[in-house]
């Protein structure tokens, strides 16, 4: 029930406890500074436990009304500014052409495309984390191949192919808030020493239990431990100790599939007719008949250090695989890490990963996400879940069931959570964790192939949505069991179905998607409506995509920013004050196709040029905003 109080008895160690319990606060402290002290990145910095659950942050912006204009709106009294568009140079590169005429080198230099999940790194200043200066850490999810190149997919060719390649993956760049009064605004810093493309090209390191296992070694990788590149990149996570999670969602369309697939590659998506990208054309990673194991090596969490450019990507194994949203992380009672994870597909699993180390403030992450146990959840009708171990040898992960060893259990963690009778949820997307009260929300997006209902997805095609959220046993993550509740079904308090008007108090929303709670515990939700649902049907008072705040403790949302026209709103995040808002808006313009028409490239969307008069336009371009208050003060008060 939205309005339930919430418990209070977390154990979870304050992240001050950790830095004093530290003896050597040299370069270590510095680095944990630079995640961001009183950012909800990490839901134990910052906060005074025992306070934060129970006081309501409150919200006295005035909402907006839905929106169908082709431009980013905020509520009288903030401002909106444009920061990095697909394009943009991460450092010294040649700058975007309105024509789509950047080649495949200067693609792998600039920011991708589909901006996703993204974190502000501050720098640290006189012991303080700094909330004008820091790196911004940027996924880039897909790309629009219509928009990519000047004539679309005609002549496919191999420099088309690379510059796909390059559009994927991931950004660090230095972002800096410069100047006075008016013209106090955020830019990226160019020339920087830490700007850095990540795109699915980038070499990068397996470890944990599947690496060098038979099924992930290639032609090119004979140990199966170095794989080339990122793609699909979605939402993320970050670390205590100061790095990024970027995290592999739909990996399975960059693959052309075998014309009579296995069992375990179709369970993965793996398909004869693939999604139509045709990287496999020239680059016979991308073809399953060419190389069977290459699929194995994506649908991974990937470990970035943003504050070292020359350092290789991890691909953390021990959090298994699947089409994977994000990686939300806190510690246990005890200081063993937590990792809460969505597999984003309709009847996919909730995940819960725990260490089997403690952290140690003193030192790096080391074997914290290569060592320790998978989990996925089983919701109960009566308010109670349990956390289902993945672990060879229990819960009927047998040899005799078909699991050789426990690499094999990651490669295929879906076929596992099938094993062990996992709740099949309404396609979870973000998660977030209360930073007082350690509680956990997960967006459940929509699920219209819903017949089967049950306690924790209860609605039968489930067109707009729920969030529901769940606190651990004693409070503690790494519990075995938790109790849940659904905290809000999206919908249209007007809809004539009455299944169908949600039970949001306040403004109405419908597929819900990124989730982030703000370093009062305001929890923001970025709505993900696809192309052909907006604006029609179910859908059709909803408007454009958008961002709304609640308050966890009232039950009470407002809709804070409306998106341009096609768009879906990623990526919320802010500095370490809450006086700077980092936004994505992902792929305005986008049609109920998905590809674009290379010859009206326009069709959908003018943004952002249409909004700032300072970006070059051409066709419409993902990118990320800055919202601000006028006045300075924190967003979303
Ligand atoms: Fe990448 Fe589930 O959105
Ligand atoms: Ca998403
Ligand atoms: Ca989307
Ligand atoms: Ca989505």
């Amino acid at each position: 029930m939205p309005d339930d109080p919430i418990s209070n008895d977390s154990t979870n160690p304050h992240f001050e406890q950790l830095l004093v319990a530290s003896s050597t606060l040299s370069a270590r402290r510095r680095r944990l500074l630079q995640l961001g002290l009183g950012s909800a990145a990490l839901p134990f910095l910052g906060l005074p436990l025992r306070v934060a659950a129970s006081a309501q942050p409150g919200m006295r912006f005035q909402p907006l009304a839905a929106s169908s204009e082709d431009r980013v709106r905020v509520p009288e009294g903030y401002r909106v500014q444009m920061l990095y568009a697909w394009g943009d140079p991460v450092s010294d590169a040649p700058g975007f052409r309105g024509d789509a005429g950047n080649s495949a080198a200067e693609q792998a230099e600039q920011a991708g495309m589909h901006h996703d999940g993204m974190h502000f790194f501050p720098f640290v200043r006189h012991g303080q984390p700094s909330s004008t200066h820091g790196l911004l850490c940027v996924n880039h999810e897909y790309t629009d191949e219509g928009l990519l190149h000047p004539d679309g997919m005609a002549d496919w060719s191999h420099a088309k192919m690379l510059k796909s390649q390059h559009a994927h993956g991931v950004s660090v760049i230095e972002v800096e808030l410069a100047g006075s009064g008016r013209d106090l605004a955020w830019r990226v810093l160019r020339p920087s020493a830490y700007a850095r493309r990540i795109t699915a090209r980038t070499p990068m390191r397996i470890d944990g239990p599947a690496a060098g296992a038979a099924a992930m070694r290639t032609r090119d990788d004979r140990r199966g431990n170095v794989v080339f590149g990122t793609l699909a990149n979605c939402a993320m996570g970050v670390t205590p100790w100061g790095t990024y999670l970027s995290c592999e969602e739909h990996f399975n369309a960059c693959f052309k599939g075998l014309d009579q697939p296995t069992a375990a590659q179709k369970r993965y998506g793996l398909r004869e007719r693939g999604a139509g990208m045709r990287w496999h054309e020239h680059d016979r990673r991308f073809d399953v008949a060419s190389e069977p194991n290459e699929a194995n090596r994506f649908g991974w969490v990937v470990e970035i250090d943003p504050w070292n450019p020359a350092s290789v990507p991890v691909k953390h194994t021990a959090l298994g695989r699947f089409k994977h949203e994000g990686a939300m992380l806190t510690l246990a009672g005890d200081g063993r890490v937590v990792v809460y994870m969505g597999d984003d597909e309709a009847f996919e699993y909730l995940y819960k990963y725990v260490s089997r180390d403690r952290f140690d403030a003193s030192r790096a992450g080391g074997s914290l996400l290569a060592i320790g146990t998978l989990h996925v959840a089983r919701f109960g009708a009566d308010g109670r879940g349990h956390w289902i171990a993945l672990q060879h040898g229990q819960n009927g992960l047998t040899e005799a069931n078909g699991f050789a060893d426990q690499a094999d259990i990651l490669i295929r963690t879906r076929q596992a959570a099938d094993l062990v009778g996992a709740t099949k949820m309404d396609r979870p997307e973000w998660l977030a964790v209360h930073p007082g009260s350690g509680e956990v929300y997960c967006s459940l997006t929509n699920n219209r192939q819903r017949v089967d209902v049950d306690a924790a997805n209860p609605r039968r095609g489930n067109v707009f949505g729920h969030i529901i959220r769940w606190r651990e046993e004693g409070g503690d993550a790494a519990a075995g069991s938790f109790g849940w509740d659904i905290f809000v079904l999206g919908g249209d308090p007007q809809h004539a179905d009455p299944e169908k008007r949600g039970n949001s108090r306040g403004d109405a929303f419908g597929s819900p998607d990124g989730l982030w709670f703000d370093r009062d515990g305001r929890l923001w939700i970025a709505t993900d409506v696809s192309g052909s649902a907006m604006h029609r049907g179910d859908y059709a008072r909803l408007g454009n995509n958008q961002l709304l705040v609640a308050d966890v403790v009232s039950g009470e949302v407002r809709r804070f920013l409306t998106g341009p026209k096609g768009c879906e709103i990623a990526g919320p995040t802010a500095t370490p004050d809450g006086r700077n808002l980092f936004i994505n808006v992902q792929h305005p313009g986008e049609l109920p196709g998905g590809r674009s028409d290379p010859t009206r490239p326009l069709a959908g969307s003018g943004w952002p040029a249409s909004q700032f008069a300072n970006v070059t336009g051409g066709r419409p371009r993902s990118a990320t905003i800055v919202v601000r208050r006028d006045d300075g003060g924190i967003v979303g008060v």
